[in-house]
């Protein structure tokens, strides 16, 4: 199926940022999952930087095992696949996150916030969530923006926001996908040639007013629970706990008000 006049315009106005990502575009007016077709096609061998988008998901999925709304032009549903090392690969979810914020930065003026691991979030809201799912030899890396509120079912409307009910005003979706692929490429790029730190310091700004706060998860059925005091080199978070410093490295850490 042929890319939409407005994607392939935004893409081709951004080729010269996107590094390897969209050197293939695989595009869908529906279906079930674009982290599917993804993940079918690294298994088949397809290259980094293959780029899988849909205009609607039938089974979108999100982390922890939970769907993910995907109405009709609604929102953005994109996976990339990378081949990174091992070294790359630790950070690349906080990076994700990094870069979606900034894509959105870029191409609307809104400036979201991260909650660990890579939740992106405007007001207390979420806006946008990655997925990061590795293979024996590849990530897929899928992202969801929620661009128009009126198109998404009423229980995501009431916890979650989008591009448009944040802004008053609609927004280009094109650019809105093009900003943040270029800005994954720029993150992905900066772990490529070791600058972590610039990666870390981003993701540290942008989730500033997390840190230091009450959180809450559970572990071997247990509910814990502590104060966010930092992210490690390799992405984990660690609370301050009553019996010391924990290292969260996956699960649902709840945020406590
Ligand atoms: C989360 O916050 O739980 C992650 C949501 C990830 C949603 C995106 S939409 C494109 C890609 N395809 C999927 O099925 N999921 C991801």
């Amino acid at each position: 199926m042929s890319l939409p006049d407005d994607l392939a315009v935004a893409l081709s106005r951004a080729a010269a940022r996107l590094g390897s990502i969209g050197r293939e575009v695989l595009w869908y007016p529906e279906v079930s999952s674009t982290s599917d077709v993804a993940s079918s096609r690294a298994e088949g061998g397809a290259g980094e930087g293959l780029l899988v988008i849909a205009d609607m998901q039938t089974a979108g999925r999100g982390r922890l095992g939970r769907t993910w709304a995907s109405p009709p032009g609604a929102g953005i549903y994109a996976s990339i696949v990378f081949r990174p090392n091992s070294r790359v690969a630790r950070l690349l979810t906080l990076a994700a996150g990094v870069a979606v914020a900034e894509g959105i930065t870029q191409a609307t003026g809104l400036e979201p916030e991260l909650k660990w691991p890579n939740d992106v979030h405007c007001e207390g809201r979420k806006l946008a969530g990655i997925l990061a799912e590795r293979g024996a030899d590849h990530v897929v890396l899928g992202f969801g923006v929620n661009v128009l509120q009126a198109m998404y079912p009423a229980d995501v409307r009431a916890r979650a926001t989008s591009i448009e009910l944040e802004l008053g005003r609609e927004v280009d979706r094109a650019l809105v996908l093009a900003e943040c692929l270029a800005a994954l490429a720029a993150r992905y790029r900066d772990l490529n040639d070791g600058r972590e730190g610039a990666v870390m310091a981003a993701w540290r700004s942008r989730a500033a007013s997390m840190l230091g706060r009450r959180v809450e998860w559970d572990m071997a059925g247990a509910s814990q629970r502590g104060m966010a005091e930092r992210v490690d080199e390799d992405g984990a978070l660690l609370v301050r706990t009553e019996n010391g410093l924990v290292r969260v490295i996956s699960g649902e850490v709840r945020w406590m008000p």
